[in-house]
C-alpha cells in the first residue's frame, strides 16, 4: 500500500484542514505513514501568519528534498497558507515540490494526485473554490472534534495576512453544520469547537430565511443529543452582539470560555490596526460578558511592537491586560508580512524593543493567569478526560469547561466526564484529584 504523511503547522483551522487532507488521501486508498521517512506522498500543510513558521518550514522542506534525491518517485505537496501566499514563487524557491495548493483548493488535491498517478504534473494550483468541510475526514481525536462554520475573512486588520490567503468570508450552510455535529455525536464525540476566522460574523452572507446568526447556530448545536460541550474560535470583538452573549449564557452545552483577541490596549494602535473597536468598547464588552456569564474564562491574543507603538501605547496594553485578568493569553511579537498594510507603515519598532516589551507583557499575563487559576483551588471542576498527563504518566489529563488543562489522580478513562477537586495551580495548568460526588 502507498503511504502518505501530513505535517501540520499553524492554527486549529489548519489542523482541521489536515484532517480533511488525510481523509481524502485515505479515500484514494493510501494509508498513513508513521513518519515522513516512510511515506510515498509527503504533505506540508503550512502557516504564514508570522515569520517563524516560514523558517521552520524551510528546514522541513530541506529534509524532504534530501529524501527525494534518494527516492525520485516520492511526491512532495505543499498546501496551506504559506503555499497560497507564495504561489508565484513556490516552485522556483523549492524546485523539488510537485504539487502546491492553497487552503481553498484542498478538494482538488485528490484529483491532481489521481490524475497524475504518482508522477504528478508540477505547478497545479487553485484556491478559494470549495469547502474542505465536505470532504471525508480522518479525525485526530475521539471525543473532541472541530467543525468548520466558515472560511475566509472580510476584516482588514492591517497586520494580518489571513484575508489575503484564505479569501473572503463564506459561511457554510447551517443545515450542513448541524448535520455534521449530529454525525459526530453519533460517533461518540462529546465536545465540538466551531471554527471560523471570525465566527461571530458567520451567516451574514447567507440568504435570509434560515438560521443566519451565530447565536442561533449555537442554539441549534446545543440541542444535539450527546454533545456536552460547545466551544468556538475565534470571535471578533467588533461583531460580538447581544444574541451571541445570550446564547452562551443560556445554552447548557456552550462552555463558559471565550477567546476574545484584544491585540492592543491602546485605542490609537487599535485604530491603526483597523480593529474598529476602542479600548473602552473592548472593556465594556468584557463587562457585558462577565455580567451575563457567571464564572466566564477569558482568553486573548496580544501583539507587541505594532508599527508606531510607543511606550505609552504599550503601557496601555499592560493596563488592559491587568484590568481584565485573562485566564490565558497568546502573546506575539509583531511580524511584518509582505502584502499587508502594516508592513508598509513607517515607524517599525526595533526588534530589541519588541523583545523587551514581550518580556514585560508575558510577566503581567502569567501573574494574572496564576491568580485566576489559584482562584479555582478548592472548587470541583467538571473535566473531560483526554488521556495520561504529558509530564507524569501516573496522572490523567483533561480540560475543564473553562478550557484549563488539569493533571489529576484518578481512574477515569479517556472520554469520561468526571468531577475533579482542584488542589493546586500554576499560570497554565491546574492539579487535582478525581472526586466522587455524593448525591445531595
Ligand atoms: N504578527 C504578529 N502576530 C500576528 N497575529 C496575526 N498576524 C500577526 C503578525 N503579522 C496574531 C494575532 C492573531 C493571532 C492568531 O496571531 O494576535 O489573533
Ligand atoms: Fe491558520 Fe493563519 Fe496560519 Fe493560515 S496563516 S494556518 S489561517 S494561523
Amino acid at each position: 500500500m502507498r503511504r502518505y504523511h501530513v505535517t501540520t503547522f499553524g492554527c486549529q483551522m489548519n489542523a482541521h484542514d489536515s484532517e480533511r487532507i488525510k481523509g481524502m488521501l485515505e479515500s484514494l486508498g493510501l494509508g498513513e505513514a508513521a513518519a515522513p521517512e516512510d511515506a510515498d506522498i509527503v504533505v506540508f500543510n503550512t502557516c504564514t501568519i508570522r515569520e517563524k513558521p516560514d523558517t521552520k518550514l524551510a528546514a522541513y522542506l530541506g529534509d524532504a528534498a534530501a529524501r527525494k534525491r534518494r527516492r525520485p518517485d516520492m511526491v512532495v505537496a505543499v498546501g496551506g497558507c504559506y503555499a497560497e501566499a507564495q504561489r508565484e514563487r513556490i516552485f522556483e524557491r523549492y524546485p523539488f515540490v510537485d504539487v502546491a495548493f492553497g487552503p481553498g483548493s484542498i478538494p482538488h488535491l485528490g484529483d491532481w494526485i489521481r490524475a497524475g498517478g504518482y508522477a504528478v504534473p508540477r505547478g497545479r494550483f487553485g484556491s478559494h473554490e470549495t469547502f474542505a468541510a465536505t470532504l471525508p475526514m480522518h479525525r485526530e481525536r475521539r471525543f473532541s472534534a472541530w467543525v468548520q462554520v466558515s472560511m475566509g475573512c472580510n476584516s482588514k486588520c492591517a497586520y494580518c495576512i489571513v484575508p489575503a490567503v484564505r479569501g473572503r468570508e463564506q459561511s457554510r450552510r447551517p443545515g450542513e453544520i448541524v448535520a455534521e455535529v449530529e454525525r459526530l455525536a453519533v460517533d461518540g464525540v462529546k465536545e465540538i469547537t466551531l471554527l471560523g476566522q471570525n465566527v461571530n460574523s458567520w451567516g451574514r452572507d447567507l440568504a435570509p430565511g434560515l438560521v443566519t446568526e451565530f447565536g442561533e447556530l449555537l442554539r441549534a448545536c446545543d440541542v444535539v443529543e450527546g454533545i456536552e460541550r460547545i466551544r468556538f474560535t475565534s470571535p471578533h470583538p467588533k461583531d460580538f452582539r447581544e444574541p451571541v452573549v445570550a446564547a452562551i449564557a443560556e445554552c447548557e452545552s456552550v462552555c463558559e470560555h471565550v477567546h476574545l483577541p484584544l491585540q492592543s490596549g491602546s485605542s490609537r494602535i487599535l485604530k491603526a490596526m483597523r480593529r474598529t473597536y476602542s479600548r473602552e468598547r473592548y472593556l465594556s464588552l468584557v463587562e457585558r460578558l462577565r455580567a451575563a456569564i457567571p464564572d466566564l474564562a477569558l482568553g486573548t491574543d496580544v501583539i507587541v511592537g505594532f508599527p508606531g507603538e510607543t511606550e505609552v501605547d504599550f503601557c496601555e496594553t499592560l493596563e488592559v491586560v491587568e484590568a481584565v485578568g485573562f485566564d490565558s493569553a497568546f502573546t506575539f511579537v509583531y511580524s511584518p508580512r509582505v502584502g499587508t498594510e502594516a508592513a508598509e507603515m513607517p515607524d517599525q519598532v526595533p526588534e530589541e524593543l519588541k523583545r523587551e516589551r514581550m518580556e514585560r507583557l508575558v510577566e503581567v499575563v502569567q501573574r494574572g493567569a496564576a491568580v485566576r487559576n489559584e482562584g479555582r483551588v478548592g472548587l470541583v471542576e467538571e473535566v473531560l478526560v483526554e488521556g495520561p498527563s504529558r509530564t507524569d504518566p501516573a496522572l490523567l489529563r483533561g480540560r475543564t469547561r473553562r478550557n484549563t488543562t488539569v493533571n489529576f489522580t484518578g481512574t477515569a478513562a479517556p472520554g469520561d466526564m468526571v468531577p475533579v477537586t482542584i488542589e493546586g495551580a500554576t499560570s497554565t495548568t491546574l492539579k487535582g484529584r478525581e472526586t466522587t460526588l455524593v448525591p445531595a
